[in-house]
């Protein structure tokens, strides 16, 4: 570090220092870790950016001085000047633990109130008050490494797209409300009263006009916004690095990524991963997954039995046949000796949390014992024992469903279960794998419409463009996920660049042609004048941070986060406004009953 600033003159980071330092006079500032007044010694350990390193102040040597460090608390700001030499008594619990400073001046530049909570890893705070301060709580070297890891991984984003000839633009905060998934932000404007802006829960209107203006590689890490319920991995706010590229199909989309994805974790983990990257289509990816996103860390891969159950006894697994529906089930290895009964029983309720009717169960301990057996021959056992490829002292798990994707998605979530109870899954593994041919659309039920499951500018599959018109539910896209260990790490496709082909995927969405010129007709107008063959991605940087750092949540790797209710602790905010202020936006203000 150079020492320019002459009025505190730094030297050096505290955590930077080692050995090779001995000997070297330096200046630290930092914050009080901890003081510890030892009689005739007093040991303060000064905290930065970088790490924590002990300062000693020696009664003997420097009187006075110990007298001011005597006066010093937690989280004092100060200043120390000193020389670097061995430690005595050495800590290998912390980097600089082979040598310390001993001090021969000390400033202290700002006194600090008792903190509410020790700023240590190690103690274990209630999350309201680490996120109402949390200025203190980022002090942590666990939130410090957090904050620097998402410095890296962005500039890595940048680095990489920019080799590969993509300009970062900025496109709009304010922008037009179309909500087409998430609920929209909204923001009043003063100029037009009435009116509103919405922030943009992603750039992908701006990003595709941008192809028809002849950029062809686009990037951006952006800022998006979403009032949809929380959960570990959302956030209403949150950063996408998103991108967009001309004259592609979905291979060259994935080519691309896939070098994105090698050089990021060559970069930040040390890591050489292998390509090309699995992948399997959403059709396939349901069928062995049971979820759009699944995590290959382990296996437990679910397998049809619908053709072998379809005349059986049991009225739950021929009655789920003839409906129409289907019989699926996993094997766990070992499984017959590690579930009891009843939990077993626990098993059966949680996949009723996924809609499921309950868990049949067929355990092949020496005395094998079943929740079905009895209603069947011995002809349809050994073809499911065969079916599950399952061997004396497992458990065989079964579902039966009129409706697939729900026994699908049961099972898919109960394999997860399983593998986190049994320690499947290793940690450090990391299984990444692209997900393709979504369904362009799903019927949803309350809106009594199709909706988009990507969104409406997303290509439709070649050969199933004539199946938009007789029976759009079956249509696949050009759409794509790449997962990370079960969880969407990105999500893009190839769009649309036909105006005909756009004006009728928006007539399947229910949109009336008066409705769809109204929310996009910028685009079709767009579309109008040479769009070039295009397609995308956006990451969730969020979740790529919170993945590559081992964290469970993306709050942890975001400086300032919200909570469940989507307010922030530290500012209070949301928060009610000046009557001035709504005066000036023509805005009164009245709570209306909540309808849900
Ligand atoms: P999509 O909606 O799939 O696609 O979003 C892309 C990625 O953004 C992340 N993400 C979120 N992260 C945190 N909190 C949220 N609330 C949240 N919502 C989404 C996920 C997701 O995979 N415009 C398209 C992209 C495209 O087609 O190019 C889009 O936004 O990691």
């Amino acid at each position: 570090m150079t020492n320019s600033n002459q009025k505190y003159g730094r030297t050096d980071y505290c955590g930077t220092l080692g050995e090779k330092d001995k000997g070297r006079e330096v200046v630290l500032c930092g914050w009080v870790s901890k003081m510890r007044d030892l009689g005739g010694l007093i040991f303060v350990d000064l905290r930065d950016r970088e790490g924590i390193i002990q300062c000693v102040f020696d009664e003997s040597i420097h009187k006075e001085l110990f007298q001011i460090a005597f006066t010093v608390r937690a989280e004092y700001v100060l200043r120390i000047t000193g020389t670097v030499r061995e430690r005595a008594a050495k800590n290998p619990k912390i980097p600089t633990g082979t040598i310390e400073i001993l001090a021969d001046g000390l400033t202290i530049l700002t006194k600090s109130e008792t903190p509410p909570f020790e700023i240590s890893d190690e103690i274990d705070v209630n999350d309201q008050l680490r996120l109402k301060y949390r200025y203190l709580d980022l002090r942590r070297t666990s939130l410090q490494d957090s904050l620097k890891l998402r410095h890296k991984i962005t500039q890595a984003a940048r680095n990489y797209f920019d080799q590969q000839g993509f300009l970062e633009i900025e496109t709009p905060m304010l922008t037009k409300s179309t909500p087409e998934g998430a609920r929209d932000y909204l923001v009043p404007s003063r100029v037009h009263p009435g009116k509103f802006y919405a922030l943009p829960q992603s750039p992908q209107q701006y990003k595709q006009i941008l192809m028809i203006a002849g950029v062809d590689r686009y990037m951006q890490v952006v800022r998006c916004f979403r009032d949809e319920d929380l959960r570990a991995d959302r956030q209403p706010e949150f950063t996408q690095i998103d991108l967009e590229m001309s004259f592609v199909d979905v291979d060259d989309v994935i080519a691309v990524n896939e070098g994105f994805l090698k050089y990021v974790f060559k970069e930040i983990l040390s890591m050489e991963i292998e390509l090309p990257l699995p992948r399997l289509t959403w059709r396939e990816a349901m069928d062995r997954f049971g979820s759009d996103k699944p995590d290959l860390r382990f296996g437990l891969e679910i397998k049809d039995i619908s053709d072998i159950v379809k005349n059986c006894g049991f009225k739950v697994f021929s009655g789920a046949v003839e409906a129409c529906g289907t019989v699926r089930l996993i094997t766990v290895p070992g499984g017959a000796s590690k579930f009891t009964r009843k939990e077993i029983d626990a098993l059966s309720e949680f996949v009723k949390t996924y809609r499921a009717k309950g868990l049949a169960w067929y355990r092949m301990a020496e005395e094998t014992t079943s929740s079905f057996a009895k209603f069947m021959t011995p002809d349809e056992i050994t073809a499911i024992v065969n079916r599950a490829g399952a061997e004396n002292g497992d458990l065989i798990l079964i579902i039966g469903d009129n409706d697939e994707l729900t026994a699908l998605t049961a099972l898919g979530s109960l394999r997860c279960e399983i593998a986190k109870r049994l320690g499947l899954i290793k940690q450090g593994d990391y299984k990444l794998l692209w997900v393709t041919e979504f369904p362009l659309l799903e019927y949803n039920e309350e809106e009594h419409r199709y909706v988009a499951i990507h969104h409406p500018f997303t290509a439709p599959n070649d050969e199933d463009i004539e199946l938009l018109k007789t029976d759009p539910g079956r249509v696949r896209s050009k759409a794509y996920d790449i997962v990370l260990n079960g969880t969407e790490l990105g999500g893009g496709s190839i769009r649309i660049h036909d105006r005909d082909l756009q004006t009728e995927v928006f007539g399947a969405l229910g949109f009336s042609e008066e409705e769809a010129k109204n929310r996009f007709g910028h685009l079709l107008e767009a579309f109008k004048y040479g769009a070039p063959p295009h397609g995308g991605l956006a990451y969730g940087l969020d979740r790529l941070c919170m993945l590559l750092s081992n964290r469970d949540s993306i709050r942890d790797v975001i400086a300032f986060p919200k909570v469940q209710n989507a307010s922030e602790l530290m500012t209070s905010c949301p928060d009610e406004v000046d009557d001035k202020q709504l005066k000036e936006l023509c805005i009164k203000v009245e709570i209306l009953e909540k309808i849900n």
